[in-house]
């Protein structure tokens, strides 16, 4: 039976990978889609949703879409500037609201006889962030929902037609019932049959790996990183030891890393050639201070180490890689400047004349977590949290050295331990976003307990070598480096808010470190968020 999927046409909003998820947590395979690349003719496709934009409908740069291309061949949704475009398009008045509107509103009326909101209760919570508003509909429309100061807050095109316009956000948590929305468009309108899941996944890629590469034998590089390892571990199951696993250490890794993550590996039966390259990236990295040299010099290197390995394998006709939804999704990236050059391993020599492998390339992370709970990988390779590619490198501000790096992997490993130990407990809203992600959880009296490290999406230790600070210990005066604390909570690095960690935790963890690692004085927390701030401090 073929694969259903709704189709999302991207006009730049921030929340359109959002989007994404949140039609995937309905079992429903999506494609994210820059505005004007609607798929012509796919019969897949069972419904379209328009995005919201940064731009105004009367923008001279706002992005435009043909209609006639959609409209009366699948059922549509517009989400905020998706609304106002096809009010706007379609014969309706599209003005600048009195005052940008933003935040969470009430439902003042609802049609809940329309099946865009079958099921909604009254009053119920939206949230809104528009500058524009609608101030008409197109002749036939009917207002189907208001709030206290937006007339026009959903619409239904005229003589049923399946065609939809909402000006708050279904997508974002604080509308309440923007999940029951998006279900009754995908499911209920759309005729989705929610076939989509980790388990039918694993079945159809397994099934599609061994009829892409056949007989050949294919190499991955393993980072000890969710996405590669759920990766090797799906190759390992359609083709077994025709799959060679490469695993470089490039001597940043976190504590014990390199060889925990190898044993790991040998015991999910993997084909895995270990190399370890500490010395020779150490060696290029001394006196390199400049965080966009370090990545370029580690990028270099471990292109030749990984080549390097590779050629000894020389039937290899296939090259796989973890890559994951969100790192191809064509954003449409409207300020176009590049803050940190993240993609820092290169292609391999063209001689190999390798073909690509990519077969998570349609999950989000949370769906790869997912699978690998379904290939019944551990789990605390599936709740690891992300860990940049240059590894320490970018966590030392300064120039590298063994012992720095030393310095940090000590105060790294407490900090990373103690966060998996201290656990609390959750319930209400905050245990079902929890239990939404799977995090593991020990359930006590109805509420759930989860460690911190479960919590956030990802923490570390930023060491500070090019400061000094005085302190004392005993009676001995010290002149020694600060270290920086960082946990965040995110849904997809994108964004970022620092995470609320409890006070007595701080204390102990600040407590253990500076006694225990010789060369740290000082701990501070770092309280930022992205934007302004990035997640690495380099
Ligand atoms: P920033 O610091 O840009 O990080 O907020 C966002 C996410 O990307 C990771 N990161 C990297 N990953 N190579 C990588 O593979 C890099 O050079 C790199 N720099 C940052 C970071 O850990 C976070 O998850």
């Amino acid at each position: 039976m073929q694969q259903q999927k709704i189709i999302i046409l991207d006009f730049g909003s921030q929340t359109t990978q959002l989007i994404g998820r949140r039609v995937r947590e309905l079992d429903t395979f999506c494609e994210i889609l820059p505005y004007n690349r609607m798929p012509l003719d796919d019969p897949s496709i069972i419904g379209v949703i328009l995005s919201g934009s940064p731009y105004s409908v009367y923008d001279p740069e706002a992005f435009q879409v043909d209609l006639s291309q959609i409209r009366g061949k699948y059922p549509i949704l517009g989400i905020c500037y998706g609304a106002q475009y096809m009010s706007h398009k379609l014969g309706g008045r599209v003005e600048p609201a009195g005052s940008r509107e933003y935040g969470r509103q009430n439902l003042t009326t609802i049609d809940r006889e329309n099946p865009l909101f079958r099921g909604f209760h009254p009053g119920s919570q939206v949230w809104m962030s528009h500058g524009d508003t609608i101030t008409a509909i197109p002749t036939g429309f009917h207002c189907i929902a208001s709030t206290e100061t937006v007339r026009y807050a959903a619409y239904q095109a005229g003589g049923g037609e399946r065609l939809w316009g909402v000006q708050f956000h279904p997508e974002v948590f604080h509308s309440v019932e923007g999940s029951l929305l998006l279900k009754n468009f995908v499911v209920d309108i759309c005729g989705s049959r929610q076939d989509w899941s980790a388990d039918s996944f694993v079945d159809a890629t397994v099934a599609e790996i061994r009829q892409q590469v056949g007989n050949d034998r294919v190499i991955l590089g393993l980072s000890g990183g969710v996405d590669s390892s759920v990766c090797a571990v799906l190759i390992n199951r359609a083709i077994g030891q025709r799959l060679t696993c490469i695993f470089v250490n490039h001597g940043m890794l976190r504590k014990n890393e390199f060889s925990d993550v190898m044993h790991d590996y040998k015991c999910l039966g993997l084909n895995v050639v270990g190399v370890d390259a500490s010395e020779k990236f150490l060696g290029d990295l001394a006196g390199v201070v400049d965080p966009e040299q370090k990545r370029k010099i580690i990028g270099r290197d471990f292109v030749e180490v990984f080549n390097a390995e590779a050629k000894k394998i020389t039937d290899a006709r296939w090259l796989a890689q973890g890559t994951i939804y969100p790192d191809r999704i064509e954003s449409l990236n409207i300020t176009g400047k590049v803050i940190k050059s993240h993609h820092n391993v290169g292609g391999l020599p063209k001689e190999m004349n390798l073909q690509l492998c990519e077969p998570l390339k349609w999950l989000f992370k949370d769906e790869v977590r997912r699978v690998g709970r379904s290939l019944g990988m551990p789990e605390h390779l599936i709740t690891r949290h992300p860990f940049p590619g240059p590894g320490l490198a970018v966590r030392i501000l300064g120039d590298i050295t063994r012992d720095k790096v030393r310095i940090l992997q000590e105060a790294d490993d407490i900090y990373i331990r103690a966060l998996k130990q201290y656990k609390t407990r959750l319930s209400g809203e905050e245990a079902r976003r929890v239990l939404a992600a799977g995090v593991p959880i020990d359930m006590k009296d109805g509420d759930i307990e989860v460690s911190l490290y479960d919590q956030i999406w990802q923490a570390g230790v930023t060491l500070l070598s090019n400061v000094r600070s005085v302190g004392v210990m005993g009676d001995e005066r010290t002149y020694e480096h600060p270290i920086a604390l960082r946990a965040v909570t995110s849904t997809d690095a994108m964004t970022a808010d620092w995470a609320r960690l409890p006070y007595d935790f701080m204390a102990n963890v600040s407590n253990e470190i500076i006694n225990k690692v010789k060369g740290v004085n000082r701990v501070c927390y770092d309280i930022s968020s992205k934007p302004p701030s990035t997640i690495e401090w380099e």
